[in-house]
């Protein structure tokens, strides 16, 4: 807040004498929590509330020349809970926060038009006070006080402690949370996070008007698929309202606890963030969606998602359904969903043979269009749901009693958006006798049929038996022997996929990206000014990269396949590229935007990196880009680039030719990893016929045998890390690594770093000289002996984590006769074989 003072206290001084007497009255006394009518708020003057904790003002963030009114923590200015003027930003610093005659609060700009108004109608008397919960109220100046207009009815990204979201049922008014644009600019954005108030109260976060991510049903102790809240209701209460005047969520924090927010953020995260007073930085306690099971319904209608499952077969079919669409099932297309084995017995209502089986451990599915009843039982919920053909599952409304719950929930609609959750809860699934009574998994025995409990469980005991015998383990269990542990593979971070039937075909664009925007040939073609000359930013091997203005996505980087090369394995890159990017959103990772494929023509659309990639910074001819990147930009760039590829492997997929030109740099400089047409997703695509690699980056294993693991990646990330430190490029020297060894073991660091950065200090000398050991340990001839991309992460940003010692690197020899590459200075796909 300081900060944000001083250039106002500078400019005051310039200012005229009339007006020193005005400052030397405010620095009298400099910081209030009320305005009144006569006094104004201008640009550098801030209210602070009572107790210090909230302070309001004047902003920019970061977007030139634009100002906002808005409210931030006094303890980081950079936490920013509420914005008035977010639409409508100032262009000066001029403006200034008065109250009207008529007591509402206006923004108004330096030509006296009114940019903001809170639209209050009450007295001239109003008084405006921002209190020490964040919340900016406007007052009746009369005796009765009434609160006419607060901040917190008007939510921007933040929900504090105190205010809600949801609705007013009598009013129909509705408050929610809206995302910024950008990280910088606090416009209105895409994503909106609610209460749905239908149904079962939810959170759901949308993207447009579409859902993306739900927090599933609030189960009186917490939301269903955020089982995560019981960790930290030491901390907070939680306040789901239901009344017949509105349902609301909100929170309240319990004394002594630090300051907290939840944040919806630019590129569509939900955040818990606490404040840690003694690193002074913002704890994530919760971030969502946090797997791809938390995609809205990621496996479709009855699908169920189990996110440990490996990465491309998280989707499975509830107890007594199979895939809708086998064939696009198989090709991992899930959205069509699954449909019921053998159709339930209606009956007349009585005697009908159905039953239930039991889902334990899930997020209950979408109750948007399901019925409720609190005041019964669970066993009579049972009884009403086999009463009604209609009825597919129920489950317990209230789990506060402990047990098995009270209250009903009933579905009559496709359940969708069903996944497995650490603590979750059970679901009972209505199915037809047949289902019922075959051998039974542990973890879902029909608990319709009462019995007893022994009968089910001799039954799952000779299951099992029968299972350990049965050729069906023999082959589950080679199966998973030839995918885990391969006799090539020598630790358990790595598998080997070689060995798994390889797939031909190209995945199919039009099963695979039905839920991704495409975007019209007419609308590429005036992006790029008809593919001009002049706007060619860069060329690949089967592409040209322009730079264009496309409505809607603002200045885009435009990936065009070249039509001459357009074989069925560029196509299928191209389709690969677009399903994977689509599923991932990652501050490491360049953003495809949406991508176009009309008459022929197959086009991808990026974010613009304007900084472009690496390489012309590390190798650049031009020395003055060579010095632009410091040493402590360098290993921060080296971080991202390991943050990203941790997070790549985390999705189980091997990204395969990482290389300084595939590295772009944003307006920061952070990095973000680029050309995923030749990434591989761990087993959906096994293919081992095509080698994708560019000299000198790739691993001697996957040059030689082909074997593809996600050590690779980890061989190809040191080798960019010893190039980003010492400006060169390794292919041009094949004894790069076993020399750069040679000097790190002789200490000879200085002779490892590129002269035209500079001589560092003493303490990031140290730094380097670990960042050196670590892409030494990535370069291992033998995959076993490098560390893991999250243990990569671990070493570089932990320097407790002890780093063993590196054996010498053999020279590089294998890639040359494997692989021709393309030049690696231009993004774009690379060569495959
Ligand atoms: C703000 O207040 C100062 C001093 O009271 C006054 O001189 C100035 O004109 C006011 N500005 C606006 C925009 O009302
Ligand atoms: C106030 O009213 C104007 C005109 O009806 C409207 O454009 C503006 O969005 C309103 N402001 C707020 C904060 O609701
Ligand atoms: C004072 O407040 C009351 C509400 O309690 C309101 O009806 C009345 O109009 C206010 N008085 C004036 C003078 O505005
Ligand atoms: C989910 O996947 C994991 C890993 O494959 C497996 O161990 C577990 O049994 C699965 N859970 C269910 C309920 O199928
Ligand atoms: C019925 O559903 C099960 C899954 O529970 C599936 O394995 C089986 O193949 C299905 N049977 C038929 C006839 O579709
Ligand atoms: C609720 O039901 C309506 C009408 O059947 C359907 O269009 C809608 O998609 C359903 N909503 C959800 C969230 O399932
Ligand atoms: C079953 O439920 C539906 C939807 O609520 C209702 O319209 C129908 O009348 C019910 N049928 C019986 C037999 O109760």
């Amino acid at each position: 807040m300081w900060s944000k003072n001083e250039p106002h206290l500078q400019s005051l001084l310039l200012i005229v004498v009339p007006f020193l007497l005005v400052s030397t009255a405010s620095a009298a006394n400099p910081v209030s929590d009320i305005l009144d009518k006569g006094r104004n708020i201008t640009d550098g003057e801030t209210l602070v509330s009572a107790g210090g904790s909230f302070t309001l003002g004047f902003f920019p963030p970061g977007v030139l020349g634009k100002r906002y009114l808005g409210i931030w923590f006094s303890v980081d200015e950079d936490a920013i809970c509420w914005v008035a003027n977010r639409d409508h930003p100032l262009t000066d610093a001029r403006g200034a926060l008065v109250i009207s005659d008529t007591g509402s609060l206006l923004l108004i700009d330096s030509s006296g038009q009114v940019v903001w108004s809170s639209n209050t109608t009450g007295t001239a008397s109003t008084t405006v006070q921002l209190l020490e919960s964040g919340n900016l109220v406007s007052r009746d100046g009369n005796a009765s006080g009434a609160i006419t207009w607060q901040s917190f009815d008007h939510p921007s990204n933040t929900l504090l402690p105190g205010m809600k979201i949801g609705k007013n049922l009598w009013t129909g008014e509705e408050w929610y949370l809206t995302s910024w644009r950008s990280a910088d600019d606090p416009a209105t954005g895409n994503f909106r996070y609610i209460t749905d108030t239908e149904g079962v109260p939810q959170n759901v976060m949308l993207d447009g008007g579409k859902r993306i991510y739900r927090t599933g049903p609030w189960n009186g102790l917490w939301f269903s698929g955020v089982t995560e809240m019981g960790t930290y209701s030491d901390m907070f209460i939680y306040r789901l309202t239901s009344s017949p005047s509105e349902i609301t969520y909100g929170y309240v924090a319990k004394a002594g606890t630090p300051f907290s927010r939840l944040v919806l953020t630019d590129d569509g995260l939900f955040r818990r963030l606490v404040w840690d007073t003694s690193s002074r930085a913002w704890k994530i306690f919760f971030q969502g969606p946090r797997d791809i099971c938390d995609q809205y319904g990621r496996c479709g209608a009855f699908g169920l998602c189990n996110a440990s499952a490996p990465s491309t077969s998280f989707c499975s079919c509830v107890r007594g359904f199979s895939p809708a669409s086998p064939m696009q099932w198989k090709m991992r297309d899930t959205s069509n969903g699954c449909r019921r084995n053998v159709t339930l017995d209606c009956g007349n209502g009585i005697s009908t043979t159905d039953g239930f089986v039991v889902m334990q451990g899930v997020k209950l599915p979408d109750t948007h269009n399901a019925s409720v009843d609190a005041s019964i039982t669970l066993e009579e919920c049972r009884t009403r749901c086999l009463a009604n053909c209609s009825c597919l599952a129920y489950a317990p409304l209230d789990l506060k009693g402990g047990g098995t719950g009270t209250g009903c929930i009933i579905w009559r609609e496709d359940l969708m958006d069903l996944r497995l959750v650490d603590g979750g809860q059970s679901l009972y699934l209505r199915l037809a006798k047949t289902e019922l009574g075959e051998p039974q998994p542990p973890k879902s025995f029909p608990t319709g049929i009462v019995i007893g409990v022994t009968v089910p469980l001799v039954i799952i005991i000779l299951a099992l038996v029968a299972f350990w015998f049965s050729p069906w383990r023999r082959r589950w269990s080679r199966e998973r022997i030839l995918v885990d542990n391969p006799p090539r593979v020598l630790d358990n971070a790595s598998r080997v996929v070689d060995n798994v039937a390889p797939d031909s075909h190209p995945p199919n664009l039009a099963l695979l990206t039905t839920s991704f925007p495409a975007v019209g040939l007419p609308a590429v073609v005036q992006a790029t000014g008809n593919f001009s000359e002049a706007n060619i930013i860069g060329k690949g091997g089967f592409s040209v990269i322009y730079k264009g203005e496309l409505d809607g996505y603002g200045t885009v980087a435009v990936k065009r396949l070249k039509q001459d090369s357009l074989s069925e394995k560029v196509k299928g890159d191209y389709a690969r590229e677009i399903v994977l990017m689509s599923r991932f959103t990652h501050a490491n990772l360049v953003k495809l935007l949406c991508y176009c494929q009309e008459k022929a023509e197959c086009i991808l659309v990026y974010e613009f990196m304007r900084n472009r990639s690496l390489n012309l910074y590390i190798f650049g001819e031009d020395s003055s880009l060579r010095s632009l990147l410091n040493w402590a930009q360098r290993v921060k760039i080296i971080r991202g680039i390991a943050v990203g590829l941790e997070w790549l492997h985390g999705e189980g997929v091997i990204h395969r030719d990482l290389k300084p030109g595939n590295i772009l740099l944003n307006d920061t400089l952070e990095p973000k990893i680029a050309d995923f047409g030749t990434a591989k997703p761990l087993i959906e695509d096994p293919t081992n016929q095509t080698l994708v690699q560019t000299a000198g980056y790739v691993a001697p294993e996957y040059a030689g045998e082909g074997t593809l693991t996600y050590k690779c990646d980890a061989y190809s990330f040191g080798v960019v890390l010893l190039e980003i430190l010492g400006g060169k490029r390794k292919k041009d020297e094949p004894t790069f690594l076993p020399q750069v060894w040679e000097s790190w073991k002789q200490c000879e660091i200085g002779e490892l770093l590129d002269p035209q950065v500079g001589e560092p200090e003493a303490e990031a000398f140290s730094v380097l000289a670990r960042c050196i050991h670590i892409g030494l340990l990535c370069v291992q001839h033998l995959p076993e002996q490098r560390p893991a991309m999250p243990e990569v992460v671990a070493m570089l940003t932990n320097t407790g984590v002890q780093l063993p010692m590196p054996s010498k690197p053999t020279a590089n020899i294998g890639a040359g006769l494997q692989a021709q590459p393309i030049s690696d200075d231009t993004p774009g796909p690379s060569r495959t074989r």
